[in-house]
This record gives structure tokens, C-alpha cells and sequence, in this order.
């Protein structure tokens, strides 16, 4: 992959001098790359003279592709509600520089950090989950496919201590054997302070090829692999279409796996990965309360934050949980019911993010559609970053059905079953302006609680009753 050249932007407006690229907003308007046009319609939230009123100008286009092979083959592990490679690209190229900060406070699977990586910059991120570490860490400094084989072939894949025998719904008794007795291997390891980037890598590809519904995972045919059923599910699909687990060679399929995940890992790649592998930074623990991140140190922010509840990450997580030794239901996921609680939580982590980034620096939050397009969660993401200070710049709308739909863009937008990212991209100001902001927003929204208080004071007062259990019980980040 070629090292990308840094395109900064300047939101100060005004086309780019000669040779420079052409700030954002121009660029996404004169935008043509699938040849379709982009259509600019304004995002209005909050009400008029409430002094949370935002117009926010909304480019929507097919910005980038959605082929599958159109990124690094680093990226190719799984995990429900992931976003492509292709959307952090997008803002890492334009938004920041070789070396600058890149930060993901959701990280996931850790595309953010990955497509950072490759391009240079120093990935950071952050997931409540342990998960996420022993997915991303191990694939910003893979081992070379010699040493993953040298590895498998010295690791004894008879000698297993546990075997529930629950997960014979999924595998083929000598297979569940062989998973045992490397999940026995890797917590061996780790407890003697063996445990290195080779055992790191090969966990990461295990947890990978647990479940899935092609011969090249350990299992039977099961749901795609970032979204483990339960047992009793299984064991209907199981009846459904006849079938028993199959013998599937585990060692096998993690070097097959691995073989394709570094396909495109040629050596210049690699260097560039080990130079800023050391300057990773890896954080378990809320998004909203992120004490190792220094303040002001993050250029840009690429991230996407749970859609309300829509996803369980316990539940569709709780297998590869199992094999690394995380207790799911011991990691209090953010997962909001309701819009209220959702914004509450996010307002809570657009403190954080204002906080740690620098002056100057992007965030880029993406949301995607949820209730069937009826909640534009775009809508709400806006007043929460403004409330922490941060300036809301723009609201680009990547819809791959474009050509089809265009037309309902200028008109209504609350469209069903398309597959869109809206990203709300803001900014912190720099220095002194960012001061003013900051302590505006820390005025309105001090003026805003306390004219909230009086009014919840005084319908209590009125009604008698006791304050909204939701508001006191709300998770935050
Ligand atoms: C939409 S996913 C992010 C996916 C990511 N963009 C990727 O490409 O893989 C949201 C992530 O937020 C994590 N999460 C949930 N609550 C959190 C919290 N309070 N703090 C940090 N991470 C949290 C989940 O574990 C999940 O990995």
C-alpha cells in the first residue's frame, strides 16, 4: 500500500491556495469519484432561540467504495457492527498527518487503529471490552507465517484440562479438544509471563475461526462468525438442516487464516507497522473516562459508538469471550434503550473526547441508521458535541443506493433498509477560541440544568411525585 500523502484541511474556508487540496466542504460538493453528484441538504436540530439551535450542512454521495478486497487484508476479522476500513481512510487522509495521534474511544475490532497504522499514524484506542485488545493489538505487529507455523507445530494440542462438553453443538469432539487445549496453552502462558506477540497473533486468529458457516472455521454451520448463537439456537439449526458437527483440524485453519490475514503484508509494510506499533496505546475501559489519554494529544477522532441496543455485544460475543477468559456479563457495555439515555451517555464522552483532543483536532462520529431509519441518531450526535465545546463543521452521508434514492435527499431522508454511514464531523477550535467556546457551553449547560431543575421541581412540587428513575439510573459511557 502506498504511504499516503497528508491532505490537511483547513476549516477556516476559502479554496486552498495553488497546489493545495481543496478544503472539505468543496471537495465533498464537487465530489464525483462513482460518478454520481452530491446533494447538500442542512441538518437542523434544536429549537429555534433555544440557544442549541445548529444548522449543519450535509453532503450525501457515495464517498467510498463498499467492495469487500478494497482494503488491507489485515482487516479481515469479523465483529458485529464493524465499519469498513474505507471510512476512516477517508478522514485520516484528509484530516491528519504521518506521526499525528488517531483515536477510537469505541474501537471494536480496532478498524480505526489499524487504518491508522497503515497509514503512519500512532493508533489509539479504547473498548470496555478486553476483547477488542486481543483483537486489534496482535495485527499492528503481526509475526511473520514462518514463525505462526513454527509455533502451532510446537504447541500440544492433546493436553486440555477443561472440555465442556455444551460446545459439542458446534464442534466435532476432536475438535473441541484441540480448542480446549490451546485456550489451556495461551492462559498457561500468559500466567508464567511467557506469553508473546507469536501466542498473541495466534489467539487473535483463533477467536476469529471459532463459529462461522464455511468449512474454513472450527465449527459446523453456524451464524456468520462475529455473532455466536446460543446453544439451544444451535442446536436448532443443527436439527433444521440434518447436520453434525464435521472433524475440523484447528492448527489448520489458523494457518490458513493467518496466511490470508497477512497476504498483503509485504516487508515496507511491516516496518512501517513496527515503527508505530510502540507508540500504540491500548485502553480497556469506559469511553468516557479514559485517565491515561493525555489532554490534548489526539489529532483526530474515528469513531462509532453503540446504536442505542441495538446490538448485544455480550450476547454475540460471549464464545470467543469463553476462549480468551473474559466474563461478558461482567463488562457493562454502554447499551442505552431509549434516545434520552443514549444522548446522555454520549454527551458524557464528547467531554472526554474534547478534553483529549488537541486544538485544532476532528472528530469523526459515525451512526448508523436504527429503528428502521425512524431515530436519526445524526440528529442527536450534534447538540451533544456542541454541549462539550466542540464546533459541529459538517454531516457527511455516505449511501451506497445513491443512485437509486438521490431524489429523496433534498426532500425527506427517513428512508428504510438502505445502508448508510452519517458521520458528524466537529471540531475543537484552536486554543483561544476553544477556551471561549468551552466555558459558553459550560455556561448554557449549567443555565440549561438549572432551569431543568426548577422545572422538575416544579412539577414535582405540583404532582408530588419522585424524580425520573430513568435519569437517575442512566449508564453513562
Ligand atoms: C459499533 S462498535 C464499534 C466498532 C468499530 N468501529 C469497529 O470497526 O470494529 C461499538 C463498540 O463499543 C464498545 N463499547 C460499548 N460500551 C462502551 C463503553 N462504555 N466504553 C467503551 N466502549 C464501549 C463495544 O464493546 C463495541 O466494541
Amino acid at each position: 500500500m502506498a504511504h499516503v500523502q497528508a491532505k490537511l484541511w483547513n476549516s477556516s474556508g476559502g479554496s486552498g491556495a495553488q497546489g493545495e487540496p481543496a478544503p472539505l466542504p468543496d471537495e465533498l460538493l464537487s465530489w464525483r469519484e462513482f460518478g454520481k453528484e452530491t446533494v447538500l441538504v442542512r441538518t437542523v436540530t434544536g429549537k429555534e432561540g433555544s440557544g442549541e439551535r445548529h444548522e449543519v450542512d450535509t453532503y450525501v454521495n457515495e464517498f467510498w467504495t463498499s467492495r469487500q478486497r478494497a482494503a488491507n487484508s489485515l482487516h479481515e476479522v469479523s465483529y458485529r457492527a464493524c465499519f469498513k476500513p474505507q471510512l476512516p481512510r477517508f478522514f485520516i487522509q484528509r484530516l491528519t498527518s504521518p506521526g499525528d495521534v488517531v483515536y477510537d474511544p469505541f474501537m471494536g475490532r480496532g478498524t480505526t487503529l489499524l487504518e491508522a497504522a497503515l497509514m503512519g499514524r500512532t493508533p489509539w484506542g479504547c473498548d470496555i471490552n478486553p476483547l477488542s485488545a486481543v483483537l486489534i493489538r496482535p495485527r499492528l505487529n503481526p509475526p511473520t507465517i514462518r514463525d505462526v507455523a513454527e509455533r502451532l507445530d510446537a504447541i500440544d494440542f492433546s493436553a486440555y484440562d477443561e472440555y465442556p462438553e455444551e460446545l459439542l453443538v458446534f464442534y466435532h469432539p476432536e475438535t473441541l479438544a484441540e480448542i480446549c487445549a490451546l485456550k489451556r496453552h495461551l492462559l498457561t502462558r500468559t500466567a508464567q509471563g511467557s506469553f508473546d506477540t507469536i501466542d498473541d497473533w495466534i489467539r487473535m486468529v483463533a477467536v476469529s475461526r471459532l463459529t462461522g458457516h464455511s468449512s474454513g472455521f472450527f465449527s459446523v454451520y453456524t451464524l456468520p462468525p462475529n455473532q455466536a448463537v446460543s446453544l439451544d439456537a444451535q442446536r436448532k439449526i443443527n436439527e433444521r438442516r440434518g447436520q453434525t458437527p464435521p472433524r475440523r483440524e484447528a492448527p489448520d485453519r489458523i494457518l490458513r487464516k493467518s496466511r490470508q490475514l497477512l497476504s498483503q503484508c509485504d516487508g515496507a509494510l511491516r516496518r512501517r507497522l513496527a515503527l508505530n506499533a510502540g507508540k500504540a496505546m491500548l485502553v480497556t475501559g469506559a469511553a468516557a473516562s479514559t485517565a491515561r489519554i493525555p489532554s490534548g494529544s489526539v489529532s483526530l477522532v474515528v469513531t462509532s459508538p453503540p446504536f442505542l441496543d441495538v446490538v448485544d455485544y455480550a450476547q454475540d460475543n460471549w464464545l470467543r469471550c469463553w476462549f480468551c477468559g473474559i466474563d461478558p456479563q461482567e463488562v457493562s457495555f454502554t447499551v442505552p434503550k431509549g434516545l434520552d439515555q443514549w444522548r446522555e451517555a454520549m454527551s458524557t464522552v464528547f467531554g472526554e473526547l474534547a478534553r483529549v483532543l488537541k486544538p485544532g483536532g476532528y472528530v469523526a462520529f459515525e451512526v448508523g441508521e436504527v429503528r428502521g431509519g425512524r431515530v436519526k441518531l445524526e440528529e442527536s450526535v450534534v447538540p451533544c458535541g456542541a454541549g462539550a465545546g466542540l464546533e459541529p463543521v459538517l454531516i457527511l452521508i455516505n449511501d451506497q443506493e445513491f443512485t437509486k434514492t438521490a431524489n429523496c435527499w433534498g426532500v425527506d431522508n427517513n428512508r428504510k433498509g438502505t445502508n448508510t454511514n452519517r458521520v458528524v464531523l466537529f471540531r475543537k477550535a484552536p486554543d483561544h477560541a476553544y477556551r471561549q467556546a468551552s466555558n459558553r457551553a459550560r455556561r448554557n449547560s449549567v443555565r440549561s440544568r438549572a432551569s431543568s431543575l426548577v422545572r422538575a421541581s416544579t412539577s414535582r412540587r405540583a404532582s408530588g411525585s419522585v424524580p425520573d428513575g430513568r435519569t437517575q439510573n442512566h449508564q453513562s459511557g
